[in-house]
């Protein structure tokens, strides 16, 4: 009899793992909502439950019995996993962990107190709370508990504040802003898997953004440009904020700034795989390392192996937002110098109307022919 394996998500980005964990020939049991869930299809058992719903997951993964619950990269699901994990006594992070990582404010807190170096922050509730006189601006003001750069502003003067801090504590769900100091420098993630407290570094990826106002990830490429001399320092460091934040099983994403003398400051960790295809496909495009294997392998309580099963190439993933994008992607197509890896569906009536990343029209994923 086959081996069962729950998975949480089931969008375009989870789809990877339900296909992976097919590969690996478990019985896939898959719950998300039913909108968008690709993977409906793709599973052999779909349930069609809000994954916030960690109670009625929970009563079905008793009956389903499975040896691993795991997702791939969404903050949503994080919480759930380990919920699911802890109750059914199989790998998971802590309770506590999982506070520090999907509330930016808990983050920052325990970091400072870890040693790492933090900028200023404060949590407001309402836009007559914060203390000017502490912070050196330009700053950045966005939601303690929302991903995908929903609500996230930079800010240069005291008057531009509270119209920022309305609209981060209207996305917010528990209807609160972190305030902080803007960190300088050019930005990057590291993708890494954890094993009982042992952290493996995987890769680095550059982060492209729209910039200011709103940061919302345009692409990201696969090996960074990051100088092999300050690789150790920079892993030492998220290595430290790992432990801090007591990251002790599965995968991580780290998003850092870096300076031109390799100095590292955290923006924000996941307890989870980068999104955007990082830990689904550039992971194992770039390094060889078969990423999803280890997520599901680490989920079910085994070792990650670290065999490279692919040549090392250089991949980007770009998302379009505008119909020059759709154009450049033509271009792509026809340059005998890049191959196209996947192109996903494209929502064309969402171009000119970006306003996060969810809402973005597509993407495309390709690597450079040497
Ligand atoms: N303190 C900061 N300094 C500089 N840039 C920041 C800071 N905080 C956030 N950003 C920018 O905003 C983006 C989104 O913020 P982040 O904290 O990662 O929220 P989200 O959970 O929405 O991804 C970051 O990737 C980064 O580009
Ligand atoms: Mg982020």
């Amino acid at each position: 009899m086959k081996e069962k394996l729950v998975i949480i998500g089931a969008n375009d980005f989870q789809n990877q793992i339900i296909l992976k964990a097919k590969e690996m020939n478990y019985e896939t049991h898959v719950f998300a909502w039913k909108e968008n869930a690709i993977g409906k299809e793709t599973s052999d058992y779909f349930y069609p439950i809000d994954i916030k719903n960690k109670e009625e997951i929970l009563m079905e993964c008793k009956k389903i019995k499975p040896i691993g619950v795991c997702s791939i990269a969404s903050d949503l699901a994080v919480n759930t996993v380990d919920y699911i994990s802890r109750n059914l006594g199989l790998t998971a992070n802590s309770e506590i962990s999982n506070l520090y990582c999907t509330n930016k404010y808990e983050m920052r807190k325990q970091l400072k107190k870890c040693n790492i170096k933090v900028p200023h922050f404060e949590k407001v509730d309402s836009i007559d709370k914060l203390n000017y006189n502490e912070f050196k601006f330009p700053l950045i003001i966005k939601p303690t508990d929302r991903s995908g750069s929903r609500g996230v502003t930079k800010v240069y003067k005291k008057d531009e504040c509270d119209n920022a801090i309305r609209r981060a504590i209207s996305e917010s769900f528990e209807k609160m802003a972190i305030v902080e100091e803007y960190i300088d420098g050019e930005e990057y993630s590291c993708e890494c898997i954890s094993y009982k407290c042992q952290h493996y570094f995987l890769a680095f990826t550059k982060k492209y953004t729209t910039g200011k106002p709103y940061f919302i990830e345009t692409g990201h490429s696969q090996p960074s440009d990051i100088k092999k001399e300050f690789y150790l320092k920079i892993q030492k460091e998220i290595f430290k904020a790992l432990d801090a934040l007591k990251i002790e099983n599965g995968a991580s994403h780290t998003e850092f700034k870096l300076d031109k003398q390799g100095n590292i400051r955290i923006i924000e960790i996941g307890a989870r795989g980068g999104g955007d295809c990082i830990s689904s496909d550039l992971v194992k495009l770039s390094t060889g390392y078969d990423f999803l294997k280890m997520i599901i392998d680490v989920s079910c309580g085994k070792k990650p192996n670290f065999i490279k099963c692919n040549d090392l190439q250089k991949v980007y993933i770009k998302f379009i937002f505008s119909q020059q994008d759709l154009e450049e992607l033509e271009n792509i197509k026809n340059d005998m110098h890049y191959k196209i890896y996947r192109i996903s569906n494209m929502n064309l009536e969402n171009i000119g109307k970006i306003k996060d990343s969810s809402s973005r029209v597509g993407y495309y994923i390709y690597t450079i022919n040497d």
